[in-house]
């Protein structure tokens, strides 16, 4: 059930943001995007995992399950892992947890994945006014209320400010996902495609499908036919051939984790294509809200790098089953993210506006 549909669902009004709706009544508040939906207390996530061929909603009860949901990859995307993480401690707080638990809690949801910052800044923001609020049952849904909004209005900044770099007829290279799955809103880099192909533009967007999980294949594919974006899904492999052919116009991807030098995490593989960008002079852009830069964070290598199950490189897994075509115990390398120097980066795009590395420590509220 797509995002509208569920909120007619739930008998609600008033709709906030492209992708994201969310509205009040007697009872309480209710929040429902593209990938999550909290109404009073009933928390569901859409499990990425049997994207694209079903659409199928978790209902989440207890922050173990959601750092399972975490983990598995069923919800994922620096800024989803957080808000999500944030719904499940508002749930706790609303069934009349302590503050004992709910700090407990916490502790469990930050550690489901190590790199994306989103995760750990968005518990610490709602430990923060619980600890100086009166009533953690409405102050931590009140601040995860505060996030999800806040997201969804970082999303549109950062797809107005990159879409006035993009071009009519641009042929735009992204990995991985980074839309209204990741996000409470349109997205970033994704987000950016959103809105320039809104203006018009005639873009065409090469999607790479972000081995060993396919977040490209899967669910940015998935979101490009549900906004009508034209698009041509490539193996990771197949980038290289395009910068050479004179075929990609512009890279954008998103981050994980920015360092205050412009050194960003993402997704393994987007190293190499900032790689081959620089090599081919084509403009590569990291796009992200300031939410994603980590100020005690000075370069890449202080960056923790999550390290995935071998069998994931193996084979693969998911609506269409599971296979194995390596030999069974092949040993293997598998870290779910990698660092780009800030070097290769032709600037960064962030709610605030299209900026050089020198300026990342301003963008941060
Ligand atoms: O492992 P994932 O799917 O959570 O990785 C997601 C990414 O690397 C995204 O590019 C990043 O989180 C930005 S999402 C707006």
């Amino acid at each position: 059930m797509n995002s509208l549909k569920r909120l007619l669902a739930l008998g609600t009004l008033f709709v906030s943001s492209l992708h994201a709706f969310s509205t009040t009544d007697d009872s309480g508040f209710c929040f429902v995007a593209d990938a999550i939906s909290y109404n009073n207390g009933l928390l569901q996530v859409l499990n990425q995992q049997k994207l694209p061929a079903e659409e199928e909603w978790i209902v989440v009860q207890t922050p173990q399950e959601m750092v399972e949901i975490i983990r598995s990859l069923k919800v994922r995307g620096a800024p989803m892992i957080g808000i999500s993480a944030c719904f499940s401690l508002a749930q706790l707080a609303s069934q009349g947890a302590s503050i004992d638990e709910i700090e407990e809690a916490a502790i469990l949801l930050k550690s489901s994945r190590p790199t994306a910052v989103n995760l750990a800044n968005n518990v610490d923001t709602v430990l923060e006014a619980m600890r100086n609020g009166s009533d953690p049952s409405i102050d931590v849904v009140e601040a995860a209320k505060q996030i999800f909004y806040e997201d969804i209005e970082l999303c549109n900044a950062i797809g107005h400010a990159g879409a006035k770099l993009v071009q009519p007829n641009e042929r735009i290279l992204t990995c991985c996902n980074t839309g209204s799955l990741a996000t409470a809103g349109i997205g970033t880099a994704i987000g950016v495609i959103k809105i320039a192909h809104r203006q018009g533009k005639n873009i065409h967007v090469y999607a790479c499908e972000t081995r060993p999980l396919l977040q490209g294949g899967r669910l940015t594919a998935w979101e490009m036919e549900k906004n009508k974006i034209p698009y041509t899904l490539i193996c990771d492999n197949m980038a290289a051939c395009l910068m050479k052919a004179g075929k990609i116009d512009r890279v954008l991807v998103g981050a994980d984790r920015i360092a205050t030098n412009g050194d960003f995490a993402n997704k393994i593989g987007t190293y190499s294509l900032a790689v081959l960008a620089y090599h081919h002079n084509i403009p590569f852009h990291v796009v992200a809200p300031y939410t994603t830069i980590d100020p005690n964070c000075p370069s890449g290598d202080a960056i923790v790098i999550e390290q995935r199950a071998a069998k994931e490189v193996r084979g693969a897994s998911g609506s269409f089953g599971s296979v194995i075509w390596s030999p069974v115990n092949a040993p293997t390398f598998n870290p779910a993210f990698d660092v780009t120097p800030a070097e290769l980066v032709t600037s960064y795009i962030f709610d605030k506006g299209n900026v050089e590395a020198v300026l990342i420590p301003y963008m941060v509220q």
